[in-house]
């Protein structure tokens, strides 16, 4: 039987082996996916013992996503973009090659709400790994305008500068901006420990504005909550991108995309909130 793993630390709390198991019973795949915790400081031992037993590709997650870019022996164009891997295929002839669905994930789930991004005026908070990531795919579907807003300033030029060859992207510091948003991305990872970005309530027109937190939980996260008081037309939460970026990872590997995904995202709602 085909094996995979998600390769973290820590690792226990990974909802991936459920969802990657609903992807094979709906597409009739034999395969299994199970946990792998790596020690801190021995993320490429555990991969190359992985990949002996036979195992055929992993995800990567928290902290190891950098060191799965620099193991890579190929990168996909949109890894290497993104500057970190999520997603290993072990290949026959052993060399491994890294891919990042974590972008492709985002815009895949923005779809499946509906969410239009063509033409769109488009703010992303943040500027590290997790904005990085959605970039290339967000540029793709050709917005009017993407600014990056960030805490720090120099990283959201750096990112900016990174991927001017691929559209209109500004950078600002959150004081900088005044002005009102289609779909406004919560990339920081503020809403970990309940904070919230310094953001104008002028970003948000209300009833007009849509947002979207890559973070998610049992509770509404603390960056929609806020979203919502300022009069946000919608808001949505990373539990959808989660779902997504599996099935992008499950397509590399198996060359079918599931269609299961909605009955997927409901089921593990209902783990978060039970
Ligand atoms: P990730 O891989 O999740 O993107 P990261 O690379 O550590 O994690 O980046 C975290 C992002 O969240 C950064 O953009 C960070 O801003 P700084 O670059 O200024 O550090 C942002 N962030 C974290 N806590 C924040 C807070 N309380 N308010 C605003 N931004 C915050």
């Amino acid at each position: 039987m085909d094996s995979y793993v998600v390769i973290g630390n820590p690792i226990g709390h990974s909802r991936s082996p459920q969802i990657h198991q609903s992807f094979a019973q709906a597409t009739a795949q034999i395969m299994s996916y199970e946990r792998l915790l790596a020690p801190l400081d021995a993320f490429e031992q555990s991969v190359r013992n992985f990949m002996q037993q036979g195992g055929k590709g992993a995800n990567i997650t928290v902290p190891f996503k950098e060191q799965a870019f620099a193991m890579a022996d190929v990168l996909t164009p949109r890894a290497q973009r993104a500057g970190a891997v999520n997603t290993f295929k072990f290949e026959d002839n052993g060399c491994i090659l890294g891919d990042n669905t974590d972008g492709a994930g985002l815009v895949l789930d923005l779809k499946r709400l509906s969410v239009q991004l063509s033409g769109q005026r488009i703010l992303l908070l943040g500027a590290g790994g997790a904005a990085r990531g959605a970039l290339a795919p967000l540029l793709a579907e050709q917005p009017t305008q993407l600014v990056i807003a960030n805490r720090t300033l120099t990283k959201a030029q750096q990112l900016a500068a990174l991927f001017a060859d691929l559209g209109e992207v500004q950078a600002c510091s959150f004081d900088q901006l005044q002005q009102p948003f289609d779909l406004i991305i919560n990339a920081t990872s503020a809403s970990l420990s309940g904070e919230l970005p310094a953001l104008s309530p002028a970003c948000i027109t209300t009833q007009h504005t849509q947002c979207y937190d890559m973070m998610y939980g049992a509770e509404i996260t603390a960056f929609n909550q806020w979203a919502l008081a300022q009069g946000a037309a919608q808001v949505m939460d990373g539990l959808g991108m989660l779902v997504a970026q599996a099935a992008e990872a499950f397509q590399l590997w198996r060359g079918v995309l599931p269609n299961n995904l909605n009955e997927v995202l409901t089921s593990l709602r209902k783990t978060l909130t039970h």
